[in-house]
């Protein structure tokens, strides 16, 4: 009794087994009649492995960003995309990483798109001090044909915030397909990094060290040194009362 499920499959099994020179037989025909048709078979075969093209994505850092976004013998479109680790981005740039990394390949198949560029802020702090770069956003910058008319044409910059819970690979796609950096108004302030005020005056880059160093000052000196100074301004007035009468009294009421 036992055996019976056993025994009931066996037959199943034997017809089963008894079909498979069919099964090839009709392999067989089908590999004939493929071999009938030469130019039917190459674009299925085609379509199954896309091409993978390459888009490269160029890493800019304090040493080369004035190289790399010089003006050439022709105008260029850049996307630099602007990240951050968990210091300067509070742990909500990997997101928007994630999406841009998965917009590289969306680029690459489209011959009209724009050179690729990103700026790691947590490596690379002087250089977003520099910018006064915010993370995660990205830059759409035009940079000009290189002119003997002087002044050159000025490089446009559109700065897209990118919201971290909402970016898909599809919405940095579009800054460039869509041009949706156009809903974004041009940048051309004082800080931009090419043709802002600062940088005619060759400014930004001292000045960047500068914020870059007040920002590399561990907080625990900041407290102790504004500690210090409110102290000593509070003794100074404790000591001299006379020139701020009732101040204190006042302030204690309240
Ligand atoms: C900047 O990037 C270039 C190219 O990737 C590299 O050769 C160079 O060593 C980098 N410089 C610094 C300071 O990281
Ligand atoms: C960033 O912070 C998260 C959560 O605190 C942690 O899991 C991750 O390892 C950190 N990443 C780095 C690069 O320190
Ligand atoms: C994105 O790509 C870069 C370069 O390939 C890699 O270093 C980084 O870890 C990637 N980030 C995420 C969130 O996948
Ligand atoms: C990002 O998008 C979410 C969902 O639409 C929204 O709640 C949030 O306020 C947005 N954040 C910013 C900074 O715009």
């Amino acid at each position: 009794m036992r055996l019976s499920p056993l025994l009931l499959l066996l037959p199943a099994l034997a017809v089963a087994l008894d079909q498979i020179p069919l099964g090839t037989r009709v392999q067989g025909w089908l590999d004939k009649a493929k071999s009938y048709l030469p130019t039917a078979t190459p674009t299925p075969i085609q379509k199954t492995t896309p091409k993978v093209i390459e888009k490269s994505v160029t890493p800019l850092n304090l040493t080369n960003w004035q190289t790399v976004l010089e003006p050439s013998s022709h105008a260029q479109d850049w996307l630099i995309f602007v990240t951050g680790g968990n210091k300067t981005c509070l742990g909500r740039c990997e997101n928007a990483e994630k999406a841009f990394n998965a917009s590289v390949p969306l680029f690459a198949v489209n011959p009209t798109s724009p050179n690729l560029a990103y700026l790691n802020c947590e490596n690379d702090k002087i250089l977003c001090s520099i910018w006064v770069a915010g993370a995660p956003t990205v830059w759409h910058l035009q940079v000009p044909q290189v002119s003997t008319e002087e002044p050159r044409l000025p490089y446009s910059l559109h700065i897209v915030a990118l919201n971290s819970t909402t970016v898909t690979p599809e919405t940095i796609y579009k800054i460039h397909s869509e041009q949706t950096y156009q809903n974004v108004p041009l940048y051309d302030g004082a800080l931009h990094p090419f043709d802002g005020w600062l940088a005619q005056y060759g400014l930004n880059v001292p000045l960047g060290y500068l914020m870059f160093g007040f920002s590399a000052v561990p907080t625990w000196v900041v407290m102790i040194a504004v500690s210090y100074f409110s102290r000593t301004y509070m003794s100074r007035r404790m000591a001299n009362p006379g020139a701020i009468a009732g101040r204190p009294a006042q302030g204690g009421a309240n």
